[in-house]
């Protein structure tokens, strides 16, 4: 089954307005010409505006890092999926193993977020994956399954295909140690297995399973050579105009 593939930037805590609208309307010019595949961009939420103002007219969409799961309400801080959809944005982020880890995002709440984006028409960008310390225990099969299970239990099949999973072993976010090709296939196919179980090969079969950490450009190709992965999601590497477009054209 031919997936669309999706490369996204996760820009995290980083750039103004301005330095935004610089990064965008640079890389529209350099990716003007790529039309098979969807391009986003996820900006912190003081610059999705500007974001969403300078990718006007060109192939790059706009999504946000997180979201709250209420519509509204007394919940100070937090960005509701109302807002950030009403800004024109059509992705969101969640789960990520920075909100994980330093904002102690559990699994239900991850679910609650899923929930909450697909009824607003966000498509989520779930993501999983385990610690260094899990994988060297051999825990890695496991914790995965713990958390697509945790995401997306409540799910029905119709909610299940609006989905996107980024799979991002938290020892190579950052780090500059992308996981080999074998070592990512391996663990985009468990998924595709374990989604195949909870709902039907057929929704398993359209899930984009994007793949996380250390995406560069020299290594995009190799990664995106393996049947189930589907895409990136990328961080560093998307802070800058000309590496992000060589990522995407890879
Ligand atoms: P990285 O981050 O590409 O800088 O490793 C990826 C991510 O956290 O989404």
């Amino acid at each position: 089954m031919k997936r669309r593939p999706i490369v996204a930037g996760n820009w995290k805590m980083h750039k103004t307005t301005k330095e935004t609208e610089d990064t965008i309307l640079s890389l529209k010019n350099l990716i003007s010409d790529v039309f098979d595949r969807e391009i986003v961009i996820c900006p912190p939420f003081t610059a999705l505006y500007s974001a969403i103002s300078s990718a006007k007219g060109s192939n790059i969409k706009i999504g946000a890092q997180n979201m709250y799961f209420e519509e509204k309400g007394a919940f100070t801080g937090e960005v509701s999926p109302i807002m950030i959809k009403d800004l024109g944005c059509e992705y969101v982020i969640i789960g990520h193993s920075e909100r994980r880890q330093y904002f102690y995002e559990t699994d239900n709440i991850v679910n609650r977020k899923v929930v909450s984006a697909i009824k607003h028409l966000l498509t989520p960008i779930v993501c999983i994956g385990e610690t260094l310390q899990e994988r060297e225990t051999n825990k890695t099969f496991q914790v995965v399954e713990t958390q697509i299970h945790g995401a997306f239990k409540s799910l029905s099949s119709e909610q299940m295909v609006k989905c996107v999973i980024a799979y991002e072993p938290v020892w190579a976010i950052g780090t500059g140690k992308t996981a080999t090709k074998e070592q990512a296939q391996e663990v985009h196919s468990y998924i595709r297995h374990l989604l195949s179980k909870m709902f039907s090969k057929d929704v398993a079969d359209q899930i984009r399973i994007l793949y996380g950490g250390s995406v560069k450009p020299e290594n995009m190709a190799d990664l995106m050579s393996q049947p189930d992965i589907d895409g990136a999601l990328v961080g560093g590497a998307s802070l800058e105009a000309e590496s992000f477009s060589k990522i995407i054209k890879y």
